[in-house]
Formats: C-alpha cells, sequence, structure tokens
C-alpha cells in the first residue's frame, strides 16, 4: 500500500444546507419517471472494483451518495468516469491507497460496502466504522464477522477496521443469525473472488440484491440465489468489465404513490417497478387506493379515496419495506380510525414521528419499535427539520398534503437518496422551492 500520512485529504464538498419550502394543500396530477435504486447503484459502483477492467452503468440516479461514494473510488486510485448524466464508468486497474477514511463513512454508511471487494481483490483495506443516517445503532459486526468466516483478520483500532487476507480469501458457510441486506452483499462481494464455494444463509431477498446478481453473473461470476434466502457462490481468480442498467428505485416509487395518495391526486409513474412494491401495495389497496400496474408503469388515483386505517409491520423483503414506514405513516394520518405501526427492523426510526405531530398529526410513540396514529386529522404547515433521509422526503409528503406553507431545515439530507425530489414534485403541480439555508 502506497505511503501516505494517516490524516487523510478526502475533501468532499461540504454539505450546502438546505431548506426546502413548500405550500401545501394542491392535488398532484401528470406523470413522472422513477429514477435508478440508490441502494442497487451504490453495490454495483463497488463491485466494479472486483475487476481492473471498465464497467458501465447507466441509470444511475444523480444522487449525494452516489457522488460521494464516486469520490471516495477516485482518492483509492479508482477512475471514474461520468461521460453523461445518469451514466458511470467504473475502471480499477490498480488501487494506490486502500482506505476508506472516517470523512467518507460519516457522509455515508453504504461507503462499508467496499470491505468486501476491496478485502478480496486487493487483500487488505482500512476502513472506518460508518455513522451515516441516525437511525439506530447501525452497528457492522455482521459485516465483519462474515469476512472473518472467509479466513479475514480483523482488528478494530481508534474508529477503524485493518482488514487482511493472508493469501486469497477462502469460500465457506456465512451464517448470519439475522438477516442484512449490506451484509448479505458484502459477503457475496467477497465470495466472488475467494477460493471455493461459500453458502450464505439466510441471504437478504431484497430486489437490489439481485440486480447486484446478475451484473456480478455479467462479470463472469458464479453466483446464484438457489432457494429464497440462500445465495451460494464458487469463487473465480478473475473477473471482467461488464454493462448494466439500474434497477428502478422501489422507494422512490412508493414515495410518490404516497404522494398522489396523500394529496387526493391522479399520477403516472414511469419506469417503475410494480413487482418489486407487492407488500406495500397490499397495504395501499386495504387503505382504499386505486393502483393500476402496466408493464413499467404504475398510475394511482386517489382521486375518490376514502382512506381506512391500518395496522403495518416492516419486515425485510419480501415484507413491507422499512424505508416505506415514514411515507406509510403520513398517509395514515389522513386515514379514518387508529392505526399501530411496528418499526421491526430498526430502532429509532420512529423518532421523525416527532416532527409529523408539529404539523397537526395525531401521534403516539409508544416505544422504540411501536407507535398509533389517529386519523384523519388535518395537517398545518410548520418549520421542521429532518434528521435522516427517509423521514425528510416524508416531511415533504406531509407539507404537501397540509394546510399553509411548511418551512423544511435539513433538506439536503433528501439529496443523498431521491434525484430531483422538488423538480419532480414541482412536474405534478406542487409549490415547492428549494433554498440555501439563512435566506
Ligand atoms: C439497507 C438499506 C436501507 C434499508 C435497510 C433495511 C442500503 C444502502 N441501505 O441497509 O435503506 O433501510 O437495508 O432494508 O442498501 N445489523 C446489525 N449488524 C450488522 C448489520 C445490520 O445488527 O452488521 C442490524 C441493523 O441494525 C438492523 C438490521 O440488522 O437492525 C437490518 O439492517 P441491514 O439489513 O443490514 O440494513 P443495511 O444493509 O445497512
Amino acid at each position: 500500500m502506497a505511503e501516505r500520512p494517516f490524516h487523510w485529504e478526502f475533501k468532499p464538498e461540504p454539505v450546502r444546507r438546505e431548506l426546502l419550502r413548500i405550500e401545501g394543500g394542491r392535488r398532484l396530477d401528470g406523470s413522472v419517471t422513477i429514477s435508478g435504486a440508490k441502494n442497487a447503484a451504490l453495490k454495483l459502483m463497488a463491485a466494479a472494483t472486483l475487476t481492473g477492467e471498465r464497467c458501465r452503468f447507466t441509470n444511475v440516479p444523480e444522487i449525494e451518495d452516489v457522488h460521494v461514494l464516486t469520490e471516495v473510488l477516485r482518492d483509492i486510485g479508482v477512475t471514474v468516469d461520468h461521460p453523461a448524466p445518469n451514466v458511470y464508468e467504473i475502471a480499477s486497474g490498480d488501487a494506490e491507497w486502500l482506505f476508506v477514511p472516517l470523512e467518507a463513512a460519516a457522509k455515508m454508511r453504504a461507503s462499508f460496502i467496499l470491505l468486501g471487494p476491496l478485502l478480496t481483490r486487493f487483500g487488505r483495506v482500512i476502513i472506518s466504522n460508518p455513522g451515516g443516517d441516525r437511525i439506530g445503532r447501525r452497528p457492522v459486526n455482521l459485516h465483519v464477522d462474515a469476512m472473518r468466516a472467509l479466513g479475514a483478520e480483523i482488528e478494530y483500532r481508534n474508529g477503524y477496521y485493518f482488514a487482511k487476507a493472508p493469501g486469497r480469501l477462502r469460500g465457506g458457510p456465512i451464517n448470519f443469525p439475522q438477516i442484512t441486506v449490506m451484509g448479505t452483499e458484502n459477503a457475496m462481494l467477497a465470495a466472488c473472488l475467494a477460493d471455493g464455494h461459500t453458502v450464505i444463509e439466510p441471504a437478504a431477498q431484497e430486489p437490489e440484491v439481485d440486480d447486484l446478481i446478475a451484473f456480478l453473473q455479467k462479470m463472469g461470476a458464479q453466483v446464484e440465489r438457489t432457494a429464497p434466502n440462500r445465495i451460494e457462490i464458487e469463487g473465480r481468480r478473475r473477473l471482467r468489465g461488464a454493462d448494466h442498467s439500474v434497477v428502478p428505485d422501489r422507494i422512490e416509487t412508493g414515495t410518490f404513490i404516497i404522494a398522489a395518495a396523500v394529496t387526493r391526486g391522479r399520477v403516472t409513474l414511469k419506469a417503475a417497478p410494480c413487482d418489486h412494491l407487492g407488500a406495500f401495495l397490499s397495504v395501499m389497496g386495504d387503505m382504499g387506493v386505486s393502483i393500476s400496474c402496466g408493464n413499467d408503469t404504475v398510475e394511482v388515483d386517489a382521486t375518490q379515496a376514502e382512506l381506512h386505517c391500518h395496522d403495518i409491520v416492516t419486515q425485510p423483503y419480501p415484507g413491507l419495506a422499512t424505508d416505506l414506514q415514514p411515507p406509510t405513516c403520513v398517509l395514515l394520518t389522513q386515514a379514518e380510525g387508529l392505526s399501530h405501526v411496528h418499526e421491526s427492523v430498526f430502532e429509532d426510526r420512529l423518532e421523525w414521528l416527532g416532527e409529523l405531530r408539529r404539523m397537526g398529526a395525531s401521534v403516539e410513540i409508544v416505544d422504540q419499535h411501536h407507535a398509533t396514529i389517529e386519523g384523519p386529522a388535518q395537517l398545518h404547515g410548520a418549520d421542521v427539520e429532518i434528521g435522516d433521509l427517509r423521514a425528510g422526503a416524508s416531511l415533504i409528503l406531509a407539507a404537501l398534503a397540509a394546510d399553509g406553507v411548511t418551512t423544511i431545515r435539513g433538506a439536503h439530507h433528501v439529496h443523498r437518496g431521491y434525484e430531483k425530489i422538488d423538480a419532480k414534485f414541482l412536474e405534478l403541480g406542487a409549490r415547492i422551492e428549494r433554498l440555501a439555508e439563512g435566506t
């Protein structure tokens, strides 16, 4: 590894704090195109470091997390070209500096996805313990245990994991004590270049994991989902470059479905992955939102909707996505009756409901995993602050449904994961303005 000072020179653009000013109470009407999935794009870009050959990605969302990962990869010595909007080309001939610093990890927890591919390809990496979203403790112990199961030696010192693979990593069984999306992906990426056979169980079933499998197969990896919750990999010595179009974002799709429903609007979503939204669409149907799925379009008509309360439980895929819990809660504020919310995946993902209460919602946070929402409530404009990505998008939804003007501080969090969200809402007739904080 090249000699460089331990304090690092990674200087991502300073965060430009933003606020959104939204005048609510307008029905959304029209159509928007759904972007590529954040949770697929980041992993695909990390997977590109498994080969020295060029990989080309299209339909990559232009979001802050992709831009941060681009900077991290470039600093390691990977070439990342960006020849056109939504197109990224990655060539990682030699990595000069196998170090993923605190600054990167603090901005984006998903930077930890580089552990598996860098370790298996280059034999060593130093990577910061990530912070990321302020939701839950978000530990990475399962990722680290999976690497150790493949023969890695990992020490933790001063906030950094120092990981080494003596020779090649060795394939073997990886049995997760609970389902983890990025843990599954990290293990899978590492196993692709390991010596021998790896079986991951229980493996996450999210569509973005399958998108990663599809890309790895194009690279020549021998990886397959052999049962719904099992992935098997036969390690290869080398992988080749490949092209891939990122799967559409089911979470963005769900967010726009709720936007239409909560404003009693009529919206068509283009390039939308209906097949990946089973549990969510069934909740929407039960609540009284009319949705029809075409080939790659979703039509939502809530102009006549009578919304009913509903109890929801978030779960790993194919259950209801935890990332869609906050938007769904906004809709529950508009439904007749008492709804129970059980957030089973993360602790602390209900805290944001306090901000929703400031907008007039009748919400009780029972404990870290449970809340109740009584509706319908007339939401009103307020000054609110967002602390993480999904809660941020949900406060936008609440503001669209509210009477009066809402000011949302900390709105830059939303750009981490949603491409041009304000422009897309403008296209649908919302009154939304993006301002630098302090204006
Ligand atoms: C991914 C998604 C995130 C989504 C989440 C659950 C990305 C970049 N992010 O996050 O949007 O909300 O899946 O669908 O893909 N856990 C541990 N130890 C670990 C790893 C996880 O205890 O080493 C726990 C977590 O605290 C959580 C649960 O396992 O309670 C599930 O987390 P996980 O599936 O790993 O989420 P991410 O992959 O980080």
